[in-house]
C-alpha cells in the first residue's frame, strides 16, 4: 500500500528509484512517479499505471540528477490519475513531496492554505504538505538553523493522521529530508550514497546497513552523512542495524511467481521458525522472550488480535494455547478490537500477529491494550517493524521476505511459532505432561519433511483446478481445527482468483448455506481430525446429493466416499494439522488463478502491507 523510495548519492538517481519502485510493486499500487533534482529545478515524471510505464515518459531517460524521491500510489483520496500521482509540489515548485499514509485533517489544511492564496491541482490529501512546507518556510518560526528542516517540522506539526514523507528542494540541492508517523520508512546507508524506502527489500541490493526511523523522528540525508533529529529537532545518534536477508532471497529463484516460490519455501521457512527454540528432551527457549512464571501465573485471559490470514493463524494458535496452557483465548479482528472497548486489564496478555508488522489496525489495537495496562506480545516477520517497536515483547517468525500479496509461508510460520509459544508457556506453567509436549515437539520437527511430501505431488490439485477455475462460487467446510483452515483456504481463493467463496463450520451447513448448493457448485472439505471425520463425511454427502463437485483434503482413509477428488496429506497432531492441510489449498488457489490468467502475485485492489485504516 503506497511505496516510497529515495536516493541521495553520486549516481544517476532515476534507474535506482525505478528499480526500488519495482521491488515495492508487491505492496499494491495504481500510479507511480519520481522527482529528481536537476539543474536547480525539481523535475517530476509521473502517471497512473505500472512502474514500467515511467520508462516511456518523455525525457525520463535523460535525467542526470543524483538526488531523487519516488512513489507508488494506492488511491485513497482521488481516483488514480496523473494529477493525483505523487510526487506533489508546492505552488512555487520549490518543494517536492511523496507521502505514504492518510492526512485526516487535509480538508481543514487545504481551506487554510486556500485562504492564503494557494491553489491545488489534485484531489489528494498529500498536496497540502508541500504547500504547508512552503508556507512555513516563508512565514514560520524557525526552531532550527536549517530553515528547510524547520519548515518540514512545522508542516508536520499540523498533520493529523499517518505519514511517511520524503521532501527535496532545488534550494537545498545536496539533501533529502524524511519523517514518519505510523507509516514505515527505512534508510539504507552505503559508501558515499544513501537510500530511503518503505521497506528493506526495495534497497537490499545496495546495502545491508539500515536505520529504522522512529515515529516523529526526522532524518536529513546527504550522500555521505545522515543526521537524526527528535520531534523538537534536537539532534541524536542512532545505531545502524545490519540485516541478514540477502538480495537473492527477494528474487523468484526460477519460480514463475513469488507465491509459488513462497509455497515451496515452507519446509525451510518452518525450519527457520523452529530454529533453536526447542530440541527433543529439552525445554523450549526463546532468546527474544523473557516471561516469568510469576507473571504468567497471573494471566487469566489471552487475546490474539490480527487481520486476515494472520488472524486465521491466531485461530489455530488459540486451540493450542487453550489445550496446553488451560487459559481462555479470544481471537479478534484488529479493526473490531480497537473500537469495541474490550475487557482487558493487567491480567490479560494480548498477542498481536502481523507478518509485515505495519498493519495500521493491528498496531492501533496493540496501543489500546497497552493503555489499558495489559502486556503485549508481537509476532512479526520483519525485524524492527513498527509493531515490534511498540510491543512489550516481540518474537519473530523468521520466514524470510514474503513478497506475494497472498500470504502463505508467513501463515504456516505464524502457526508454528504460536505452537512453540504454547508449549513454552505450558512448560513454565506445568499445565500438561512432559510426554504430551514431547510428542508435539516431535510432530512439529516432522512438519518440513511432510510438507515436502505434499509438494512432491501437485498434479492432482492442478487437475482439479483445471476443472473448476470457471466456477463462480465455492464453499470450504471443516470442523474443529479444519474450520480455521477452511477460512484460510477460502480467503486465498478470493484474493487471487476473484472467485466468490465462503467458509463454514461443516455443522452449520444445514442452518442456511445448504440452500446455495446446486448442481456443479464446488465444495472443498477438510477432514484431518479422526474424531470428527464421520460427521464431516455426512455433511459432504449432503452436498453431493445436491449435485456439488467435491474435493477433500484429508489425512484419513475415507470409507465408501463418493468424492470427485481426494488429496491425501500426512497425518500429524491435530493442533498443528492446518500447517499441512493449508498447503493443498494454497496450491489450489494458485493454479486456479493461473488458469484464469490472473496476476497471482499482485491481485487487484489488494496491498501487501495495509498501513492505513
Ligand atoms: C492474505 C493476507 C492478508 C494479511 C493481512 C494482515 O493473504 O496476506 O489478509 O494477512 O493484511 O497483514 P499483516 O500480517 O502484515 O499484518
Amino acid at each position: 500500500m503506497c511505496g516510497i523510495v529515495g536516493y541521495v548519492g553520486n549516481k544517476k538517481a532515476t534507474p535506482i528509484l525505478i528499480n526500488g519502485l519495482v521491488c515495492l510493486e508487491y505492496r499494491g499500487y495504481d500510479s507511480a512517479g519520481i522527482a529528481v533534482l536537476e539543474n536547480n529545478k525539481v523535475v517530476v515524471k509521473k502517471d497512473k499505471g505500472r512502474v514500467n510505464n515511467l520508462n516511456s515518459l518523455e525525457g525520463i531517460d535523460t535525467l542526470e540528477g543524483t538526488i531523487g524521491i519516488a512513489h507508488t500510489r494506492w488511491a485513497t483520496h482521488g481516483k488514480p490519475s496523473k494529477e493525483n500521482s505523487h510526487p506533489h509540489m508546492d505552488n512555487s515548485e520549490n518543494f517536492a513531496v511523496v507521502h505514504n499514509g492518510i492526512i485526516e485533517n487535509y480538508n481543514e489544511l487545504r481551506q487554510f492554505l486556500m485562504e492564503k492564496g494557494y491553489t491545488f491541482l489534485s484531489q489528494t490529501d498529500t498536496e497540502v504538505i508541500p504547500n504547508l512546507i512552503h508556507y512555513y518556510f516563508h512565514n514560520g518560526v524557525h526552531i532550527h538553523e536549517d530553515k528547510f528542516l524547520s519548515a518540514v517540522k512545522a508542516a508536520t506539526d499540523d498533520l493529523k493522521g499517518s505519514y511517511a514523507i520524503e521532501v527535496i528542494s532545488p534550494m537545498f540541492p545536496d539533501k533529502a529530508i524524511v519523517v514518519r508517523k505510523d507509516s514505515p520508512l527505512v534508510i539504507g546507508k552505503a559508501e558515499g550514497e544513501n537510500f530511503i524506502a518503505s521497506d528493506i527489500p526495495a534497497i537490499l541490493s545496495y546495502t545491508k546497513n539500515f536505520y529504522l526511523l522512529d515515529d516523529k523522528e526526522f532524518a536529513v540525508i546527504y550522500k555521505d552523512a545522515i543526521h537524526f533529529f527528535d520531534d523538537s529537532l534536537i539532534e541524536h545518534n542512532k545505531p545502524v542495524k545490519n540485516i541478514e536477508w540477502d538480495a537473492a532471497s527477494v528474487g523468484k529463484d526460477g519460480f514463475e511467481d513469488f507465491m509459488l516460490k513462497e509455497i515451496f519455501e515452507q519446509p525451510n521457512s518452518i525450519r527457520e521458525t523452529i530454529g533453536s527454540r526447542f530440541r527433543l528432551g529439552e525445554p523450549c527457549s526463546f532468546d527474544d522472550l523473557e516471561i516469568s512464571k510469576e507473571y504468567l501465573s497471573t494471566i487469566n485471559k489471552i487475546y490474539i488480535v490480527a487481520c486476515g490470514t494472520a488472524m486465521h493463524a491466531g485461530l489455530v494458535g488459540k486451540i493450542a494455547l487453550e489445550k496446553l496452557c488451560k487459559i481462555p483465548v479470544t481471537v479478534d479482528i484488529a479493526s473490531e478490537f480497537r473500537y469495541r472497548d474490550p475487557l482487558i486489564d493487567n491480567k490479560t496478555l494480548c498477542i498481536y500477529i502481523s507478518q509485515s508488522g505495519e498493519t495500521a489496525d493491528t498496531i492501533a489495537a496493540l496501543k489500546l491494550a497497552k493503555s489499558k495496562g495489559a502486556k503485549t506480545l508481537a509476532i512479526s516477520n520483519v525485524i524492527g517493524s513498527s509493531i515490534t517497536r511498540e510491543a512489550d515483547y516481540s518474537i519473530y517468525t523468521h520466514a524470510g521476505p514474503e513478497i506475494a500479496v497472498a500470504s502463505t509461508k508467513a501463515y504456516t510460520s505464524q502457526v508454528v511459532l504460536l505452537s512453540i509459544l504454547a508449549m513454552h508457556f505450558a512448560e513454565i506453567l506445568n499445565s500438561v505432561t512432559p510426554e504430551e509436549i514431547e510428542k508435539l515437539k516431535s510432530d512439529i520437527l516432522d512438519l518440513p519433511t511432510k510438507i515436502e511430501t505434499i509438494l512432491e505431488n501437485t498434479a492432482e490439485i492442478e487437475e482439479f483446478a483445471k476443472k473448476v477455475y470457471t466456477q463462480k462460487d465455492m464453499f470450504f467446510l471443516g470442523r474443529g481445527v479444519d474450520q480455521t483452515v477452511a477460512l484460510e483456504g477460502s480467503l486465498k481463493l478470493k484474493e487471487i482468483s476473484y472467485i466468490h467463496s465462503e467458509a463454514y463450520a461443516a455443522g452449520e451447513l444445514k442452518h442456511g448455506p445448504i440452500a446455495l448448493i446446486e448442481n456443479d457448485v464446488t465444495v472443498i472439505g477438510i477432514m484431518t481430525d479422526s474424531s470428527l471425520v464421520e460427521k464431516s463425511i455426512s455433511n459432504l454427502q449432503e452436498v453431493i446429493t445436491r449435485g456439488a463437485k467435491t474435493l477433500v483434503v484429508t489425512n484419513q482413509v475415507l470409507p465408501n466416499a463418493h468424492f470427485d477428488f481426494v488429496v491425501t496429506i500426512p497425518e500429524t497432531n491435530p493442533l498443528i494439522s492446518p500447517i499441512l492441510s493449508v498447503v493443498p489449498l494454497q496450491l489450489l488457489s494458485y493454479y486456479i488463478s493461473k488458469n484464469k490468467g490472473l496476476d497471482v502475485d499482485k491481485p487487484r485492489n489488494l496491498a501487501k502491507s495495509v498501513t492505513v485504516e
